[in-house]
């Protein structure tokens, strides 16, 4: 169970450690700042009906209760030690666990923890002013759900940095407070957290893609032949699946609107279906290909040495590690990589150690492809003859083999100028974004009210209904 009573709530019995309590309680306050500054605005004293874990198990989120933000109880949770658990691959394979962390792999793991901690604090202010747009009550709660729940993460990652890595890791601890999202001069570490997340559509669609970047991210990570930092992993990944829900369903509920609006209206034409104040298919396409590409660009190069590193010394894992049935060392396997040779994209083998950060990337593109197929189910069950499509791996992509390439979402490699040419059939335009934030320059808070581009979810929080107070403005 999770103890409330600290300070710092935990379930690791910080209170015996205090030199570790000292620091963290240290870096609490600067926490906090970060928040009132970074953290959503104007909502302060908003009253939030929010999830507390009371237990680290998969149902141990029994508790909802309205929380002012600030004095949401952010702490340390880890699921509990299996005494018996090895390393599952790589050349230490079928050694205990590490409680601790190997000298030699110190700064690599260090860079594992910061890198995924960055991507935490990233998130929340890329969402800082969502809340004055928010297309319902319901739909606010989420946000400011998702963003404590990401404020957690940035804490789960700081425990080990303050834990495991002194002094080194407690400056680490003071720079991920002092990086800003989209900042020129201390942007975020990775490129997707330093882009905008200026309207409702781009937050579903980043929550749909790019908090699913982190689930297999910490997926790979809750295989770590370091103990401490596989059992963090393991329990954000419960708080994550929520993250992806809200855009799961905020995407779907948007592709429901439209196609009933257009079907009440008999119309097709994009300009037609945008003058009845809902956003069209083509656009959610757009918006689609945008935040997929920018998203496989997370997962790296196709080719990597590092990660060939991480994966031989025990670090990071392959999605569901345990479960794939081979020698968990790589020392024959092959994996194909795409690569483009004399204007084709072609298919070559490599060592599948070296491609690890494509085989996790096509383990993540599975994933979507069945989300995609949810969404299209919408549009089918009312008639409407669009298909939804993902762009080929290759499209709009700045990472890896295909960066400096000019893909088409079909896959055909062209000139830059020919690419140019379509960049605003195949990517929102300025004119496309104006549109989509015309729709949302105020927010709807009325009970029960949603805005006229979405349709209401199914059921409500926590067996709440609809028109439920999800947060008190005081
Ligand atoms: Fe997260
Ligand atoms: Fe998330």
């Amino acid at each position: 169970m999770i103890d409330y009573t600290e300070k710092i709530p935990n379930n690791i019995d910080l209170g015996r450690d205090r030199v570790l309590q000292r620091a963290l309680e240290h870096w609490q306050p600067a926490y906090l700042n970060w928040w009132y500054d970074m953290g959503p605005n104007e909502s302060h004293n908003y009253e939030v009906y929010l999830r507390t874990a009371v237990s680290v198990e998969p149902d141990g989120w029994a508790q909802f209760g309205y929380v002012r933000m600030p004095e949401y109880r952010w702490g340390i949770f880890l699921q509990p030690r299996d005494e018996k658990r090895q390393v599952n691959f790589g050349t230490h394979k079928g050694d205990p666990a590490w409680q601790d962390v190997h000298g030699e792999y110190r700064s690599t793991l260090r860079r594992v923890i910061v890198t995924q901690g960055d991507t935490e604090p990233a998130s929340v202010e890329q969402q800082k002013m969502l809340g004055a747009s928010c297309p319902s009550m319901y739909d606010l709660r989420n946000i400011f759900q998702v963003n404590v729940e990401e404020g957690r993460h940035l804490w789960a990652m700081v425990y080990l940095l303050h834990r495991y890595f002194g002094r080194d890791g407690r400056e680490e601890a003071e720079a991920l407070l002092a990086r800003r999202s989209g900042d020129t001069d201390n942007p975020r570490i990775l490129g997707a957290f330093n882009e905008p997340t200026p309207d409702w559509l781009s937050f579903y669609m980043f929550t749909f893609f790019t908090d699913r970047d982190g689930k297999f991210q910490l997926c790979a990570l809750a295989e770590s032949g370091f103990d401490p930092l596989a059992r963090t992993c393991r329990f954000m990944l419960t708080e994550e699946a929520h993250h992806m829900f809200v855009g799961e369903t905020g995407i779907s509920r948007i592709i429901q609107r439209t196609c009933e609006v257009m079907k009440e209206n008999k119309v097709e034409d994009p300009s037609d279906v945008r003058s009845l104040g809902v956003i069209d298919l083509q656009t959610i396409q757009k918006y689609l290909n945008f935040h997929y590409s920018v998203t496989l660009d997370l997962y790296g190069s196709d080719v990597s040495s590092n990660a060939a590193n991480y994966y031989t010394s025990g670090l990071k894992g392959r999605f569901e590690e345990t479960k794939i049935d081979d020698d968990h060392q790589l020392i024959e396997a092959q994996y194909p990589v795409s690569e483009v040779v004399g204007g084709k994209i072609v298919t070559k083998n490599v060592p599948a150690l070296t491609a690890l950060n494509e085989r996790l990337r096509d383990d993540y593109i599975r994933e979507i492809e069945s989300g995609l197929s949810r969404w299209q189910r919408v549009i089918d069950k009312s008639g409407i003859p669009f298909r939804l499509t993902l762009p080929h791996k290759g499209f709009h992509r700045a990472i890896g083999n295909f960066a400096g390439y000019f893909i088409s979402p079909e896959g055909e490699v062209l000139s830059q100028e020919a690419w140019k040419q379509h960049e605003f059939e195949w990517m929102p335009s300025p004119r496309d974004h104006e549109f989509v934030q015309s729709l949302m320059s105020g927010r709807v808070v009325e009970l029960g009210k949603f805005a006229n581009w979405i349709a209401p979810p199914t059921r409500g929080i926590n067996n709440q209904p609809l028109n439920f107070e999800y947060v008190r403005f005081n």
